[in-house]
């Protein structure tokens, strides 16, 4: 495919809806990047967390993580197996930060305004060639407004909790399910009631509500999605 065929497709939505599962498998189909955003946001939380800027009982220091914004560094490496893993300070946290503890911290440290202007911008370079999937909570409101394709995902949130509780016991975790649906409310509510682009559905964005989807519904869903925004592309 010609570069100039690239476009960029931008999928926000509520926690665990699965956005990263689809937006991977759709990225390795039609040869894009895949660039988590929630990753970036749990990997300044865990920096925080490990450098004394968040209390035990889960009290932010906004003003210390804004100062150590420059000390912190967030890439993502791509593992011979094709996978990303993200990176803090060259360590690879990719399992750490899927915890409960950061779950539990990161809407707190993602409605500080600085943290999002650096995250942003860093974003906007990732997608300056196109050809990318990122996703998010703001990707097709703030990050990138002009997406050529923008989906929104939902799902109920006792689907989203029996999810991310499924994988949390398989990964060995200890956790109830009742913590985890709570962990989810909460983080919907901080996520949509932030001062500093709070997660809402871009007006052109188009709703997936997999619900009672299986995979590969969605993934059919997102295919046929993306083929008809690249058609407009091409007659616009
Ligand atoms: O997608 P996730 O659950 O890994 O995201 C972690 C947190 O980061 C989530 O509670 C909201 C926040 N986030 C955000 O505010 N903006 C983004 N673009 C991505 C995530």
């Amino acid at each position: 495919m010609n570069a100039a065929d690239k476009i960029i497709i931008a999928i926000d939505g509520f926690s665990s809806t699965g956005k990263s599962t689809i937006a991977k498998s759709l990225a390795k189909e039609i040869g894009y990047r895949y660039v988590d955003t929630g990753a970036m946001y749990r990997a300044v939380t865990l920096y925080a967390m490990t450098h004394d800027m968040i209390s035990p009982d889960g009290n932010v220091s906004d003003r210390l993580i804004v100062d150590a914004l420059s000390d912190i560094h967030v890439e993502f490496h791509i593992m011979p197996d094709g996978s990303q893993h993200t990176m803090l300070n060259d360590e690879d946290v990719e399992d750490r930060i899927r915890r409960l503890d950061v779950s539990s911290n990161v809407s707190a440290v993602a409605a500080i305004p600085e943290v999002r202007h650096a995250l942003v911008k860093m974003q906007q370079e990732y997608g300056k060639e196109k050809g990318i999937v990122m996703d998010g909570r703001d990707i097709g409101t703030t990050v990138f407004p002009s997406a050529e394709l923008k989906v929104f995902m939902t799902a109920s949130a006792e689907t989203r909790a029996q999810r991310r509780f499924k994988e949390m016991i398989e990964k060995g975790q200890q956790i109830s399910f009742e913590e985890v649906l709570a962990n989810v409310v909460h983080r919907d509510h901080v996520d949509q009631t932030r001062a500093e682009s709070p997660l809402r559905r871009a007006d052109d964005a188009i709703d997936l509500d997999n619900s009672e989807m299986s995979f590969d519904e969605q993934n059919a869903w997102m295919l046929a999605r993306y083929r008809e925004a690249i058609a407009r592309t091409k007659v616009s």
